[in-house]
């Protein structure tokens, strides 16, 4: 039995008073010789709420002779999450969805005045689809599995009993995406000159290092970036969401390194982006405080300028870098959010020019 991962799983940790969430985009692939029984690709989130005074599929199984199929993705010290399928003649659906959660994982729940592993577990779930098509569900979907914990689901495809190597075509659409599908049609076709709202490939990834006076690396960011702005088209004179890559190549960066406070500024010919990093030092955490942009793209009609100075993204351990293999959005303002993709910072503490251990755990 091997499980491979076919894209590198992130960890987000973000810590709220007393509640823990920790966002996971992962895909998986369950075989047992060299066929593939299980594949997945999914996002998942958790929300759990503790008491107070941070992937690596394995154990995951094909099933037979009376054992279901299971996919198990452990992350973290001690953390797991598992899916058991079950199947009938036309249908497979998710019959259990079980969490471990280590509340000994101090890193993830600090101060919990409860230790050891608790596993919640439900056998309500609305995920099934039909026998050889692939489950797909881009829409997020919550499961309460206790009155502390809930799941939330997004960006689904998956395939179990497969009888190919590759997820099926046919796809069993799930209904909250469905009412999205029928949505579209109701566009007038005679909108032809929109913009195609094919997003542009993931942008590259760039390397961003500040340094301080004496030549020290101080603060580094290796991430690939897009833009997405909602801004009046020139060309349309309708308003329209343009997502544009940042290209390392044409980008400089530059900015500060304070003690809690740094920026960095990257700046392409057409456009500028500030981010401002705070560290708290009462919490010995640091975040993404602020984002400026201004910028003036061929297409617009005069130059956008937008900023939010009381963001919250980005949370981690000073000392730590930041995280996040897969793609993550940060809403700025309404107009205007941010894609990133194979990220990872730190703003505060470098030393020997080095990222330190992450916090995606990875293990
Ligand atoms: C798996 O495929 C390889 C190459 O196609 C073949 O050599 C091997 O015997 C196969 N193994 C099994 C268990 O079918
Ligand atoms: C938190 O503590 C309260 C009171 O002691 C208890 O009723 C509750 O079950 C605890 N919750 C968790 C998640 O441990
Ligand atoms: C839920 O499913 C598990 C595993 O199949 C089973 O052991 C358990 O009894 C079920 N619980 C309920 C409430 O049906
Ligand atoms: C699924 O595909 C397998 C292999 O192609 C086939 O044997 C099976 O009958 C199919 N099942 C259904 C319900 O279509
Ligand atoms: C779980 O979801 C329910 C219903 O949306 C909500 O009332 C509850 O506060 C949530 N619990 C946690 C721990 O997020
Ligand atoms: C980023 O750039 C620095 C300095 O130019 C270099 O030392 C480092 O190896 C680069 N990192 C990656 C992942 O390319
Ligand atoms: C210059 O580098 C040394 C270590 O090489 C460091 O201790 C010192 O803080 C640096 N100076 C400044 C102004 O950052
Ligand atoms: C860009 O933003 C718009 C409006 O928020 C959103 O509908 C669209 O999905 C976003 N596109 C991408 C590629 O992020
Ligand atoms: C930047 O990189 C892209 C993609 O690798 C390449 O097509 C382009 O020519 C480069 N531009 C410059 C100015 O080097
Ligand atoms: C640091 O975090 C603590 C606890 O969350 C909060 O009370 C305090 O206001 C924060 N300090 C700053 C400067 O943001
Ligand atoms: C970016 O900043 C530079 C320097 O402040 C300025 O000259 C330029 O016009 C700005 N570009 C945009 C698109 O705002
Ligand atoms: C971060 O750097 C500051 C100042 O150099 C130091 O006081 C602090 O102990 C460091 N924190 C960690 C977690 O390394």
């Amino acid at each position: 039995m091997t499980v491979k991962r076919s894209s590198a799983a992130g960890v987000c940790w973000t810590l709220l008073m007393g509640c823990v969430f920790a966002a996971h985009a992962v895909t998986f692939e369950v075989m047992d010789g060299n066929s593939t029984c299980i594949k997945a690709d999914l996002n998942a989130s958790f929300s759990i709420t503790y008491n107070t005074t941070n992937a690596e599929g394995n154990g995951s199984s094909c099933g037979g002779a009376g054992v279901p199929p299971e996919l198990l993705v452990s992350f973290g010290a001690g953390h797991a999450l598992t899916l058991l399928f079950s199947r009938d003649g036309r249908l497979y659906r998710v019959a259990n969805i079980s969490l471990q959660y280590n509340l000994s994982d101090t890193s993830t729940f600090p101060q919990s005045s409860s230790t050891g592993l608790m596993t919640v577990m439900t056998n309500a779930t609305e995920i099934s689809a039909r026998l050889n098509s692939t489950y797909r569900c881009v829409s997020s979907s919550t499961v309460s599995l206790s009155a502390e914990v809930n799941l939330t689901f997004s960006d689904v495809r998956m395939e179990a009993y497969m009888s190919g190597a590759n997820l099926s075509t046919d796809e069993s659409v799930c209904s909250a995406d469905q009412t999205v599908t029928t949505a579209a049609p109701t566009q007038s076709p005679r909108t032809t000159a929109a913009p195609s709202p094919v997003p542009p490939p993931a942008p590259e990834r760039g390397n961003y290092t500040l340094t301080n006076r004496n030549g020290t690396a101080c603060l580094l960011a290796l991430m690939g970036l897009q833009l997405n702005i909602t801004h009046r088209s020139k060309s349309l004179n309708q308003m329209v969401s343009e997502v544009v890559n940042l290209q390392p190549n044409r980008t400089t960066a530059s900015g500060s390194c304070g003690f809690t406070v740094a920026t960095l500024v990257l700046t392409e010919d057409l456009t500028n982006l500030t981010f401002t990093f705070t560290l708290n030092s009462t919490t010995q955490k640091y975040y993404l405080s602020a984002v400026n942009v201004s910028a003036f793209w061929p297409d617009m009609t005069e130059r956008f300028v937008e900023g939010n100075g009381s963001l919250n993204f980005l949370q981690c351990s000073v000392g730590r870098s930041y995280m996040c293999s897969a793609e993550q959005t940060l809403s700025i303002v309404p107009s205007f959010s941010i894609n990133t993709f194979r990220l990872q910072l730190q703003p505060f503490n470098v030393t020997a020019s080095r990222f330190s251990a992450g916090t995606d755990r990875r293990s």
